[in-house]
């Protein structure tokens, strides 16, 4: 059999390396992005009481109505949208296959996508499987903010759509109200679509606003904006997420979701819908995750690694240039065997490999975990 690959570039992802490195060295893994700490119990509770009480079938299509309409709730309160539950959400498995599917829904061969990198490494493979080209512009390195002369340079009739993501995997930069004003200027009057990845929408910090799409109506016409409940709900093994689009688009977006994974796992969506009408349990999760990253930033401080600053996400990233000058990628896999400590280099996050010397770490951990990692750190 001749099997020609739809994506000969894509190898095995840095997060699956890192994490078997993590594993075969005994590693405290600082690597992939999840947190090493119980979610909530009340939350658990509710998933079994769904189960025991019968809600074990197929939800409909475009996700259990409860929760879209808490959704809908949510979004209105937090971002003053007035989002239709029944036309306008798709809940999904995770945050990724609702990118994807946007992608996959608007896509034709031939198109470009302008995405920023580092980027989240889903979406270039994504882009490239519907036939279509990934036109990428690096952030400004080392604050990581957008070149929006380099956007409007970088269109041309095939431009499909742009790809943001705030707060930032990997380094934790935020999208501010001047972005969005330059992005406003940059796609009006044109028929690009805008997908919006803001599955960290809740991890942002020193009461720094996040710029949702949700929050303009003009903005969100064209776009489709993606959440995760497993990064807000501490749950990342639940693979369950959601797409806010118009109808028109949501319309194209089901037709791909319904012969896709048609729809997600039941007992999870009826659990949501009560719990999301908890806003405390989203609302202080900034709060708890501010003081992971403070905590983690001070402990570092006793090591050579520099940390650049993280205003969102899970994550920090620092330079080591006081350590070694090392390539990123050689760096990381001795200090995974040598010191013990996995964590992941920021040049896998750009197409051409780019390496500034930038590692990323994931503080979404258990204090322990921190002091113990920073005390291998230290010896380096
Ligand atoms: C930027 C970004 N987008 C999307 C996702 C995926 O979310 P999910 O696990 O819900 O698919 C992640 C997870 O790491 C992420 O960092």
């Amino acid at each position: 059999m001749q099997l020609q690959s739809k994506l000969p570039n894509v190898g095995t992802n840095i997060f699956t390396v890192m994490s078997g490195l993590a594993s075969q060295h005994n590693a405290i893994n600082l690597g992939q992005g999840f947190p090493d700490f119980q979610m909530s119990e009340e939350l658990i509770a509710f998933v079994s009481e769904a189960m025991k009480n019968g809600y074990n079938q197929y939800s409909p299509m475009p996700g259990w109505m409860p929760l879209r309409e808490a959704i809908a709730e949510k979004a209105n309160y937090l971002y003053g949208a007035n989002i239709n539950p029944d036309t306008e959400i798709t809940i999904t498995p995770g945050g990724t296959y609702a990118i994807y599917s946007a992608f996959t829904a608007i896509l034709q061969p031939g198109d470009e996508v302008i995405v920023f990198e580092p980027a989240y490494d889903s979406y270039i493979p994504n882009i490239e499987v519907n036939g279509a080209r990934a036109v990428a512009i690096s952030l400004i390195y080392p604050d990581y903010h957008i070149d929006w002369n380099a956007v409007r340079n970088a269109i041309t009739p095939r431009t499909k759509a742009i790809i943001i993501n705030t707060p930032h995997n990997p380094t934790g930069s935020v999208i501010n109200e001047n972005d969005v004003s330059e992005l406003r200027k940059i796609v009006e009057g044109t028929n690009i679509f805008i997908i919006s990845d803001e599955v960290y929408e809740h991890l942002i910090y020193d009461g720094i606003p996040h710029q949702s799409i949700l929050r303009y109506p003009d903005l969100l016409n064209r776009s489709f904006v993606c959440f995760s409940f497993g990064k807000v709900y501490n749950c990342t093994g639940w693979k369950l997420g959601y797409c806010i689009a118009p109808a028109e688009l949501t319309k194209e977006f089901r037709k791909v979701h319904q012969f896709n994974c048609f729809s997600c796992f039941t007992p999870t969506q009826v659990a949501l819908g009560n719990f999301l009408k908890n806003r405390d349990a989203y609302l202080s999760l900034a709060g708890f995750m501010q003081e992971k990253r403070d905590y983690f930033s001070k402990l570092m401080q006793q090591t050579k690694f520099t940390l650049q600053p993280s205003y969102g996400s899970y994550f920090i990233c620092g330079t080591y240039e006081k350590l070694s000058d090392e390539a990123d990628k050689d760096f990381v896999i001795r200090l995974t065997k040598e010191a013990g400590v996995a964590t992941i280099p920021v040049s896998a996050f750009y197409r051409d490999g780019k390496d500034d010397k930038v590692i990323r770490f994931c503080f979404s951990k258990k204090n322990e975990t921190l002091e113990a990692a920073v005390e291998k750190l230290k010896k380096i």
